[in-house]
């Protein structure tokens, strides 16, 4: 089977980051599962499929993949902006609960991987539902308060207490669910990165990694 690095943890606590360097230091390659998810509720957004219809989320999620999975991977820079909007960040949890969408999203991660080879996988579920059987599973975490300052230094547009708010709404969306993917896996390594810099967050994630 494909070795797979997954990492998981809650919103800005540092995946992204994380997992680029090491799939460079690595060369290996990288899968941002969340940004499946932001597509879904990016389109859903212009299509003016209201949050609330579950059988219309669905279908236009399997419409999407159906097409040309791998191309929802090469999206223009105005894409890759808008799906870190402030109005997909808030409509992307609600899709995320959605037991259709993470059906289709599971299967598309999972193919992706198939197609591209080693990969560092990043997400919510990725060590406990997408590849439970990872040959690597971390589990990164930090306060809110952190979290949402990491952030603030990547969007200072946003104000700090709109950022936090968003982070601990999400939190709670993300955690209340049956298999909630906010759990990390039994046999992940838990590393909280509160007081951490980048650098020292990479090489603890790095000694971890088994290929
Ligand atoms: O980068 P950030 O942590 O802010 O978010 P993201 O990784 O882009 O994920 C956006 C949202 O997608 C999360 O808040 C989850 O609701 C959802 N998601 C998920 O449910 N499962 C995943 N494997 C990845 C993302």
């Amino acid at each position: 089977r494909t070795p797979v690095i997954a990492i998981d943890g809650p919103a800005a606590a540092g995946k992204t980051t994380v997992s680029k360097a090491i799939s460079d230091k690595l060369g290996i390659g990288y899968v941002e599962s969340g940004r499946t998810y932001r597509l879904v509720a990016y389109h859903a957004i212009r299509e003016h499929v209201p949050l609330t219809d579950e059988h219309a989320l669905t279908a236009l999620c399997h419409r999407m993949l159906s097409s040309s999975p791998i191309a929802l991977y090469q999206t223009d820079a105005a894409t890759a902006r808008a799906l870190r909007s402030p109005s997909v960040t808030r409509a992307v949890s609600v899709v995320a609960k959605l037991p259709g969408i993470r059906t289709a999203i599971t299967d598309l991660t999972r193919k992706i991987v198939e197609h591209i080879g080693p990969a560092i996988v990043e997400g919510r579920d990725i060590g406990t539902a997408v590849f439970p059987n990872a040959t690597t599973k971390i589990f990164l975490s930090a306060t809110a308060e952190v979290r949402a300052k990491r952030r603030n230094r990547q969007e200072p547009d946003r104000g700090y207490a709109e950022i936090l708010a968003d982070i601990n709404r999400r939190d709670e969306l993300d955690r209340d669910r049956q298999h909630s993917p906010m759990t990390p896996a039994p046999d992940a390594t838990q590393i909280d990165t509160t007081g951490l810099t980048v650098d020292e967050v990479i090489s603890k994630v790095e000694a971890q990694c088994r290929l």
